[in-house]
């Protein structure tokens, strides 16, 4: 597995595969890897010849009280991990290299950034389009494989490769729980065995929503609320939002037809949870 540090020996690398004929899938990270980012990169190896991993704690998607001198940071189990996937190349470019002294460029792509999970982090998917389009430019891949865990970020990110006519495919890819029914994430590690034990209430609630969608009479109302009074069974959790949205423009529907989704944010103590669900009338 190659390692590469600057964006010029990224570049170099993936241009001498493109030039050999070969295509590229990109799946990028912050590292602390678990079993939903292997599935990423399998995925991308079935369809791709050659695989590149990212591994970027982007410091402009934390906002200044979040985590992100705290966030994990295990470099030689996320190495490890690569290349029991296969991964061709791991790129982990240091954050200077990433935003050197003068940066000023950013990506807002705008209504898309604001709501949800960005109204309670303001700038995060500014952070979030900024790194991402800046990935794409260094590694210029033909596929790039997200989570659909983070249900908002993939679609921005759809939105700005649209928007910006990027020549890469963008390939959502089905979330992964633990057999409990707790979305895989890098953050369930800040979770105690008290707080690990609760936290499947979060994906019970969203179940309990979309269960609600399929009785007679139930309106985008209900299907919230009915979501919303399951979490409040559980008070380990502390609500931040819980949403029922059209997929394609994560605005909320008049009526229960059309691609829906449920969005939800909670916190158990200081851990801040997302998780999502399709919904179905
Ligand atoms: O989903 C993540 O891990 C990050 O938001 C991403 C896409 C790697 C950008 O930093």
């Amino acid at each position: 597995m190659h390692i590469a540090s600057t964006p010029s020996s990224i570049r170099k690398l993936t241009a001498s595969w493109r030039k050999a004929g070969a295509s590229v899938g990109f799946v990028p990270t912050m590292g602390a890897l678990h079993e939903a980012h292997r599935s990423l990169m399998e995925r991308a190896k079935r369809e791709n010849d050659r695989v590149v991993v990212s591994v970027f704690v982007n410091p402009k998607q934390f906002g200044p009280n979040e985590d992100y001198s705290r966030y994990p940071r295990p470099a030689a189990a996320d190495a490890a991990l690569c290349r029991r996937a296969g991964t061709d190349a791991l790129y982990r470019p240091a954050p200077a290299a990433m935003y050197p002294e003068g940066f000023r460029t950013h990506v807002e792509v705008e209504g898309f950034s604001d709501r949800h999970c960005g109204a309670s982090r303001p700038g995060h998917f500014r952070g979030v389009a900024t790194v991402v389009l800046k990935l794409l430019n260094q590694v210029a891949p033909d596929r790039l494989y997200l989570g659909e865990k983070d249900f908002q970020q993939l679609t921005v990110v759809r939105r700005m490769a649209s928007d910006l006519d990027l020549p890469v495919k963008v390939v959502g890819c089905a979330l992964v729980r633990a057999e409990d029914g707790l979305a895989l994430s890098s953050r369930n590690a800040y979770l105690s065995p008290s707080q690990r034990a609760a936290a499947p209430a979060l994906y019970r609630a969203l179940q309990e929503g979309a269960r609600e969608a399929g009785r007679r009479g139930a309106t985008p109302d209900t299907v919230e609320r009915a979501a919303r009074a399951a979490l409040a069974r559980t008070p380990a959790f502390r609500l931040d939002y819980l949403s029922l949205v059209d997929e394609r423009t994560l605005e909320r529907p008049a009526s229960l037809s059309g691609p829906l989704r449920l969005l939800t944010a909670a916190f158990i103590g200081n851990t801040r949870l997302i998780d999502n669900l399709p919904v179905h009338r």
